[in-house]
């Protein structure tokens, strides 16, 4: 059996596959590139679990002001395993993401856990996605005086949370909120009844606009990026005159890196969220005018640009609140609310900054919830997933049904599940993904010296270690919950993959299996 599960599916049957499909336009420079990562970077990461990798919850401590040295590591770590992206989606230049490429690199097996495993980077993240842009949602409709309950947009964990916060004698106004949740919500059966409507409704919408059928233009992408930068240097222009340096360095909160080095590491661990994207740009490189010079580029510029922008937004964040009050899933408008300043200000940073977030994320959700059904159709075009999940509409020629597994999956839990659990369960996956790629990429080299390699990672086989080291690192920075939950997510894989796609594989039982193609 061993060699059977491990047997690889050759590149020319992957170029083969796409180019029948797609045979797409070779259109997209460096910049298009660059900005493809920032587009698919940028959203509930930044946005919304800054939070809690500032403050820290039950099971690990906050960075503090500190959290810009989480950011800083964290990139690093993501520099070196996009290097190692890098040279994989030059030397596999096709469409497709991690899944494919390590079909043709690593075999069956390996492929089908990658395959798995990206269902909790597109599908599980999408969930924590929709929780952050519901919290923003809510701020935004309140501007427009319409104030949603709280038991009906946000999730038990944080309403318990909060009550026992406020039991404890905690008094500010985004802790009462969220306590009254759980005071406050109708019962059934005896339990409150507490569900985020706004996030499960986002993503039915979503659903819907996906079965129809949208094409990720560049043009819509390019305002999305132009959006998102320009809302993270609003705030960053507002908050600057917000700042009490006092907030940074307060020996009455523990000084600037409250928790030290721990907290640094907890807290870089939960902001990989605000990275995971960048390896989106390797997906297009069978759309890259010149994949070997310009794929490199635009994964490691796309990083450079988002750490920047997170750093300097950290520092001021942190800089214009008591870092104490920042942990909640909305904190740049927590800390527009705790800042001192003109209140005509302050309100309307909160709208901009709402709306801008709104968008943002949505965006994410957008192309999260596009990706998740195209990685099923491979794997069912490939036999490890059955033939239904490759099923095209016939008149809006959209993967319909996988799109709607995907939706009705994503807004089940998006209505109940905690961000942060969830997104420790996303991190802990790509991360997972990350080091598999990094290992595929020296494996490879050992088997395939001669294989031609249009983008070498400098520094073989010590860039990819680092990589895989850094990766393992983060990941040992999650809670035990996360690290048991991952285990189960995994074991289920591999019951599915011998159960179903061992039996049905294309690769290895010869029958094809005759899909549509998508336009
Ligand atoms: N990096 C993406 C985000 O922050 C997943 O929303």
């Amino acid at each position: 059996m061993a060699h059977t599960i491990f047997a690889r599916k050759s590149v020319a049957d992957c170029e083969a596959d796409v180019t029948h499909g797609t045979g797409l336009k070779r259109s997209l420079t460096k910049w298009h590139l660059t900005a493809l990562g920032v587009g698919a970077t940028i959203g509930a990461g930044i946005f919304a679990t800054t939070g809690t990798a500032i403050v820290g919850d039950a099971a690990r401590p906050g960075a503090g002001p500190a959290i810009i040295f989480s950011f800083l590591l964290t990139a690093v770590a993501c520099g070196f395993a996009a290097l190692c992206y890098a040279e994989f989606a030059a030397m596999v230049p096709i469409a497709g993401s991690a899944y494919t490429y390590s079909y043709a690199a690593l075999g069956e097996l390996v492929a089908w856990i990658i395959g798995w495993d990206l269902i909790v980077e597109y599908a599980v993240g999408n969930i924590g996605v929709a929780i952050g842009w519901s919290g923003h949602f809510r701020e935004l409709i309140s501007h427009l005086g319409l104030n949603m309950p709280a038991w009906l947009s946000t999730d038990y964990r944080s309403a318990h949370d909060a009550f026992n916060a406020v039991a404890a004698g905690a008094t500010d106004a985004p802790t009462q909120f969220l306590a009254s949740a759980w005071t406050g919500a109708p019962h059934l059966a005896g339990l409150p009844l507490i569900v985020n409507l706004p996030a499960a409704l986002v993503v039915f919408l979503m659903t819907i606009i996906l079965v129809r059928g949208v094409r990720e233009s560049a043009n819509f992408n390019n305002a999305m990026v132009l959006l998102k930068v320009g809302i993270i240097l609003f705030f960053i222009a507002v908050g600057v005159f917000l700042i009490n340096p006092s907030n940074w360095t307060n020996p009455a909160d523990g000084g600037f890196a409250p928790n030290g080095f721990a907290g640094v590491s907890a807290a870089a661990a939960i902001i990989f969220f605000a990275y995971i994207g960048f390896d989106a740009v390797s997906t297009a490189a069978e759309e890259a005018e010149n994949p070997a010079r310009d794929m490199p580029f635009g994964i490691i510029m796309s990083l450079v640009i988002c750490t920047v922008l997170y750093i300097i937004l950290s520092a001021v964040l942190t800089g214009m609140a008591p870092w104490k009050q920042l942990g909640t899933a909305e904190p740049m408008i927590t800390a527009l609310q705790f800042a001192n300043g003109p209140a005509i200000l302050l309100n309307a940073s909160r709208f901009i900054i709402a709306l801008g977030a709104v968008i943002a994320m949505g965006s994410v959700l957008l192309v999260f919830q596009m990706g998740q059904p195209r990685i099923f159709f491979s794997m069912a075009r490939d036999g490890l997933l059955p033939p239904f999940m490759a099923k095209v509409h016939p008149r809006f020629r959209t993967p319909w049904v996988g799109t709607i597994i995907t939706g009705t999956f994503v807004a089940t839990f998006a209505a109940f599940a905690n961000i942060a659990e969830v997104v420790d369960l996303t991190n802990i996956g790509t991360l997972f993904a990350f080091v598999l790629v990094s290992i595929g990429v020296i494996i490879l080299r050992v088997r395939e010296p001669d294989r031609p390699r249009p983008f070498r990672v400098p520094g073989a086989p010590f860039t990819p270690l680092i990589s895989v080291a850094a990766c393992l690192y983060l990941m040992l920075q999650l809670p035990t919950v996360t690290w048991i939950r991952f285990g189960i997510w995994l074991a289920v894989g591999l019951v599915v993959y011998f159960l179903y796609g061992y039996r049905n594989s294309v690769l290895r039982t010869g029958r094809r299996v005759v899909v549509d193609t998508l336009p």
